[in-house]
């Protein structure tokens, strides 16, 4: 029964491995997403009946619930709501780590108080600290993600000296825990300091950069359920926490090196609130309008074109009105490509996702790295509610926040359209030198509005 126990767990261990690896190329996630969770099923069964807790049927009416209520929130979330989602998943398994790290405390403190040796009392309070951090920060995370409370970051004089007092208050209570693991009161200090630190760590941040923070917040639980598989001995949960913990932070890394931000930087807040002084936004531009009709003709002689999209695109649900663009293009033997850039939009992967959802093919999206020679060849770029992944200053301006972020040369194309509701700024919160520059038009409205004019022009012209 062991040996097939630790047989499935091994399993499902590579199905991880295997899931992770697929989740690397957009085309293959689908695959990945589906190994992964059969690794899960495997992973949770084999657990369950390790324990002996519950027979088979009412280890599959749990199983059939908890599919129930997550297929009904998969397929009623909003994809812009979709940050949100992954708040609460990251803060429920720092959850569940949490509360296990307590209970094993409690049931060993009373039955077994030898078995809270050094190793055991130890991942006790790595997991009471990162579980109760993972909490109530991706609880936090949401609330301001979701306009609960307000997206502004909030701050207080001392609030870093605070929290270092925190920190500092922790190490002696997890000393004073280790020197008499009986005292409760101890722990509950532990308890207690480990969810009010994640409040504190995650008020300061901007409610923009929440996408950065819920990453490392996946990092955490992850790191949390690694803690966890060493106080429950269990290998799959190990394998499994790691994974999650090294992935995050890894992404957490790839999304502040594509924004040209430390960690720190982030972490410390206020980015796109002080986004302003000399030098910053670079001198004054002067835009030339271009109406639907002039753009559906621009396209219609086009013999290549790249669309660059952006927030906006998301915030417009424009995504369906542009593969009806990209069809009709087709149809006129136009190349047609889209653009994509790491961090457009507001999460990992948005753009890719919104253009999935609307039947492109993933053969037309191409990354930064892979297109960004290929604009000054290109006859006409449309950016579409994009404004920071395609802004020069990157390039130009050294006073600039986002100076050294790589960006996409949508400049450099023959023509550029931008496809925007107003002169309105990013999430940089600074000015965007292309909308100046000669071979740059602006086609003011909402993307999906004025993009289905276009359309309807297109149709009409063919
Ligand atoms: P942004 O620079 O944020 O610009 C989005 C633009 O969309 C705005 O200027 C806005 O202009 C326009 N827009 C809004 N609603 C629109 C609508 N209905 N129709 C047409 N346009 C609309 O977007 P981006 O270029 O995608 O850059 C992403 C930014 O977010 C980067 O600075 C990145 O660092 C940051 N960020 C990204 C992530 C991830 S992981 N993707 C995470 C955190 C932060 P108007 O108001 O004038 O319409």
């Amino acid at each position: 029964m062991t040996t097939g126990i630790q047989l499935a767990y091994l399993l499902a261990s590579v199905l991880f491995i295997l899931g992770i690896k697929f989740l690397g190329k957009t085309k293959d996630a689908r695959k990945g997403n589906v190994l992964s969770a059969v690794g899960m099923l495997i992973a949770i069964v084999a657990t369950l009946v390790t324990l002996e807790v519950l027979t088979f049927l009412e280890i599959f009416a749990c199983i059939l619930l908890g599919t129930i209520v997550g297929l009904y929130y998969a397929y009623k979330v909003e994809m812009t709501k979709i940050p949100e989602m992954v708040a609460l998943f990251n803060g429920f398994g720092g959850l569940a780590s949490f509360a296990v790290a307590l209970s094993d405390y409690y049931l060993k403190s009373e039955t077994n108080p030898t078995a809270l040796d050094a190793i055991n009392l130890s991942s006790i309070l790595v997991s009471l600290l990162i579980g109760g951090v993972t909490f109530t920060g991706s609880m936090v995370a949401y609330l301001k993600l979701d306009g609960k409370v307000s997206g502004q970051p909030i701050t207080f004089k001392g609030q870093h000296f605070l929290n270092l007092l925190l920190l500092i208050a922790f190490i002696a209570a997890s000393v004073a825990v280790f020197i008499d693991p009986s005292q409760l009161t101890f722990l509950m200090v532990v308890v207690v300091i480990s969810l009010l630190l994640g409040i504190l760590t995650v008020i300061p941040i901007g409610g923009a950069d929440m996408p950065v923070v819920i990453s490392l917040l996946n990092s955490y639980s992850g790191m949390a359920a690694c803690a966890t598989g060493f106080i429950l001995n269990n290998n799959v949960l190990i394998v499994a926490g790691s994974l999650v913990g090294a992935s995050g932070i890894i992404l957490t890394q790839i999304m502040c090196k594509a924004m040209n931000r430390s960690l720190t930087n982030v972490l410390l807040g206020g980015f796109g609130q002080t986004a302003s002084g000399p030098g910053v936004d670079g001198p004054a531009v002067v835009i030339k309008e271009i109406g639907v009709e002039e753009t559906a003709m621009l396209v219609d002689a086009a013999s290549s074109i790249i669309v660059v999209p952006g927030y906006g695109m998301a915030v417009a649900q424009a995504q369906h009105v542009i593969r009806e663009l990209m069809e009709l293009c087709e149809k006129r033997n136009i190349n047609f490509r889209f653009a994509i850039h790491p961090v457009a939009g507001r999460m990992p992967g948005h753009m890719n996702v919104l253009l999935a959802e609307a039947n492109i093919s993933y053969d037309k999206l191409l990354e930064m790295d892979e297109i960004n020679e290929e604009f000054a060849t290109t006859d006409l770029v449309f950016v579409v509610g994009a404004n920071d992944v395609v802004n020069p200053a990157a390039r130009t301006n050294p006073q600039s926040p986002i100076f050294g972020m790589p960006i996409l040369n949508a400049d450099k194309a023959k023509t550029v359209i931008v496809s925007k509701r107003s002169m309105g700024k990013g999430y940089a919160g600074i000015e965007n030198e292309l909308f100046g520059y000669p071979n740059c038009l602006m086609l003011f409205g909402d993307a999906k509005q004025t993009i289905t004019k276009v359309v309807g022009e297109l149709k009409e012209m063919s």
